[in-house]
């Protein structure tokens, strides 16, 4: 079974004076933490181990959370990265976590919303390839940016290019082979004194294969990375929510839905919610 790491660290730069004191992946959206956003989509990626990866202060609150995921059906492990040099880091600080299995990574500041997105990253997860997840945007010079062959397949990713390369953005979850865990000791840290993703990424393309897997228009990719694209992920999340009544990033309901836990259990979980609202929005699942 394929294991899932999941990134809640960083230094949380351009969300300062708030991340003086807390962790960005704690902030809100709506009344649940960002984090539980992320962490749904390793869920429903049907992924029930997980290794949650941040700095010590905020491994103690994720803890008092959602403890070790019983509740959820799922195993939740920690490690702490002491100092954020990069994202390749979590996947070192995890290899013990990883074992032989394959692993997903997800940036815990990353969002997906779309109609079939259970199935979707099922079946990515299911494959046995190193896939990434792209997305069209405007603004591609905030990303990981792809240039592709004339067949499709992916030439190079480029780190936040400052000259156009294409609008094809790499999202912040991405699948890998075991094997790839032998290309993290050949990286070197960028201009920017950090590890990067984009640079294991390169790698995997020479040395293996890379497969891009383009999310089409009927899905949104959003990230929190900044206040503003925090608030404008928050304003998705309310207007969808408000519209269907459906919510997202309910923990209780997507572990019920995934079927890691029971009737029973989702029933009890509801009745022990705090919150009328959830309360009742959880019960209502069952009908
Ligand atoms: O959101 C997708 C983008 O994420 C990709 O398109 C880029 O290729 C990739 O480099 C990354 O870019 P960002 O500039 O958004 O990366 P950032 O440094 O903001 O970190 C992203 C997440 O990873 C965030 O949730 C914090 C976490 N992180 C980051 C670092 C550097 C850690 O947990 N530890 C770290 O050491």
């Amino acid at each position: 079974m394929r294991k899932g790491i999941l990134l809640l660290g960083g230094s949380g730069t351009r969300f300062k004076p708030v991340t003086n004191v807390i962790n960005k992946h704690l902030l809100p959206i709506m009344n649940r933490p960002m984090f539980f956003y992320s962490l749904s989509c390793l869920m429903i990626s049907n992924i029930r181990e997980i290794n949650i990866i941040s700095d010590y202060q905020t491994v103690i609150l994720i803890k008092k959370l959602i403890g070790h995921g019983s509740n959820l059906g799922i195993k939740l492990k920690y490690t702490i990265q002491k100092r954020p040099i990069g994202i390749p880091d979590g996947i070192k600080l995890s290899k013990r976590f990883i074992g032989n299995s394959d692993y997903a990574l997800m940036l815990g500041d990353n969002f997906f919303y779309s109609d079939n997105l259970p199935k979707l990253l099922t079946n990515i997860s299911k494959e046995k390839n190193n896939t990434i997840i792209s997305y069209k945007v405007e603004r591609p010079e905030n990303f990981g940016v792809i240039k592709l062959n004339n067949n499709k397949t992916i030439k190079k990713i480029f780190e936040k290019p400052k000259k156009f390369i294409s609008n094809l953005a790499v999202t912040g979850f991405y699948f890998y082979q075991n094997r790839t865990l032998d290309l993290l000791n050949k990286l070197k840290k960028s201009k920017r004194n950090e590890y990067e993703i984009t640079d294991f990424n390169n790698l995997i393309i020479k040395k293996f294969s890379l497969k891009n897997f383009e999310l089409g228009r009927g899905a949104v990719w959003l990230d929190s990375g900044t206040p503003n694209d925090h608030h404008e992920t928050a304003k998705f999340v309310k207007i969808i929510e408000e519209r269907t009544g459906k919510k997202i990033g309910m923990l209780e309901e997507v572990a019920f839905n995934m079927k890691f836990i029971n009737k029973q259990k989702l029933i009890s979980l509801a009745k022990n919610n705090p919150l009328t609202e959830d309360r009742e929005y959880l019960l209502k699942t069952l009908k």
